[in-house]
């Protein structure tokens, strides 16, 4: 191993006692208690059609880091960009640890650890700009944007996902070490769902406004799932692959709490408790399909024409988005990592969005200030390398 090697050249290993033996050597590690341990060492493998990360089952922890490629950084560089990438998430998602990790400990409990890798407009343009596809481009603005700069675009994207932060976090600093010479880090944003074992599994997450959020979102294995989320050979380089549109999202979350409990349901057009629709029985399942005809006696509509359902609600059904967001809670300031993908933003999420932007009373409450649009890559089998279509 690398950190042996260094160790054992300075002349420090026997003196300092630092730990030299071959990795997998059969040392016991720390003592642990006896007992079931219910998903640590669960490895979820890399290898596929698809990336893993994105209908792989939305793990507690959640982490995007988008860098800037270095200006000298051409099509060689970037074959040898995502060799090393390859390596490294089929290493660190098995258990395995790749190649010179000086921590392999750290690695070898992968929690369900995913590893998806999105490029930016600009690396295809560095590669060959009439590769780009029109939707792979910053958004068009909106009216109630704030966007502050902090959080926006990238020529790559690394998304980190597991139920345990630690080897999350390792992970994200072996692959940041073997990308720094390829590129510089330009933002990261961490997020958290509920933490795996305190809902059953499956169960769909409430974000920090206290909302079941992801009820409505088109399932894997339904018929359409594909034709709405993963590019086909049409697509090229990116027949596999599919459009990640990620907005962060902050939450007003002192003046939404001063809203009764009735105001915050009519603002979603759901019930805080279960997620129903308001349409439907107060005890209904989340999954009870929301009836926007319903009136009131009084012939008001039961879910108002400015809630957010309402508003984001596709008629269209080629119009929909396969959401998984997160929340964030960082510095004093709380919001959701909007994610969602879709074959093509400019025909999915962007009209919604326009929707949402012009009407939702939810608005009062939220505000978008970052925004990425990614072209998450093909899945890679084993001998494949992640990119190879792009490069070739
Ligand atoms: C539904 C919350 C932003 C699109 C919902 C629901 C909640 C929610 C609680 C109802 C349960 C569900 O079906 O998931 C939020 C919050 C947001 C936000 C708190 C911002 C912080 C957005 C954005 C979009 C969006 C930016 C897309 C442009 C949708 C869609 C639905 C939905 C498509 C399902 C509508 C239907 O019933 O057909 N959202 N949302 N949401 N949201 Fe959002």
């Amino acid at each position: 191993a690398a950190g042996a090697g260094v160790g054992a050249a300075l002349g420090l290993g026997a003196a300092l006692g630092v730990f030299e033996g071959p990795r997998g050597s059969g040392a016991s590690g720390p003592s642990r208690p006896d007992g079931p341990v219910p998903f640590g060492g669960e490895a979820l493998g890399c290898h596929g059609t698809h990336q893993a990360g994105i209908v792989t089952r939305a793990a507690a922890h959640v982490r995007f880091v988008a860098y800037a490629l270095r200006p000298e950084v051409d099509g060689g560089a970037l074959e040898r960009m995502f060799r090393v990438l390859t390596g490294d998430i089929e290493g660190l998602t098995s258990g395995a640890a790749p190649l010179a990790d000086p921590e392999p400990e750290l690695a070898a409990r992968p929690s369900a650890l995913t590893i998806t890798v999105g490029v930016g407009p600009g690396l295809v343009d560095r590669v060959d700009a009439a590769l780009r596809p029109a939707w792979l481009a910053p958004l068009p603005a909106f009216e109630r944007d704030r966007l502050d700069g902090r959080h926006d675009g990238g020529d790559l994207l690394v998304l980190l996902q597991a139920d345990d932060p630690l080897p999350l976090a390792h992970a994200a600093r072996m692959l940041d070490r073997d990308l720094r010479s390829f590129a510089e880090p330009l933002w990261t944003q961490q997020g958290f769902r509920q933490a795996r074992g305190s809902e059953p599994v499956g169960t769909t997450m409430r974000n920090l406004m206290g909302q079941v959020d992801g009820t409505v979102n088109p399932a894997p294995a339904e018929d359409d799932f594909d034709s709405l989320v993963w590019l086909d050979d049409e697509a090229g380089w990116l027949a596999g692959g599919t459009a990640l549109v990620l907005r962060r999202i902050r939450m007003e979350l002192d003046t939404w709490d001063q809203i009764d409990r009735p105001g915050r349901e009519q603002t979603i057009g759901r019930r805080l408790a279960n997620g129903s629709p308001l349409s439907a029985p107060a005890d209904a399942d989340e999954r009870t399909p929301a009836d926007f005809e319903a009136v009131h006696p009084t012939g008001l509509p039961v879910i108002p024409s400015y809630a957010h359902i309402r508003r984001a609600h596709s008629e269209d059904p080629a119009e929909r988005i396969f959401r998984r967001s997160a929340n964030y809670d960082e510095g004093g300031e709380s919001g959701l990592l909007f994610a969602c993908y879709q074959r093509d933003p400019l025909r999915q999420f962007v009209p919604i969005q326009r929707r949402l932007d012009e009407l939702d009373l939810l608005n009062e409450w939220v505000t978008h200030t970052g925004s990425g649009v990614f072209a998450i890559l093909p899945g890679f089998a084993a001998g494949e390398t992640l990119g190879a279509a792009l490069i070739a």
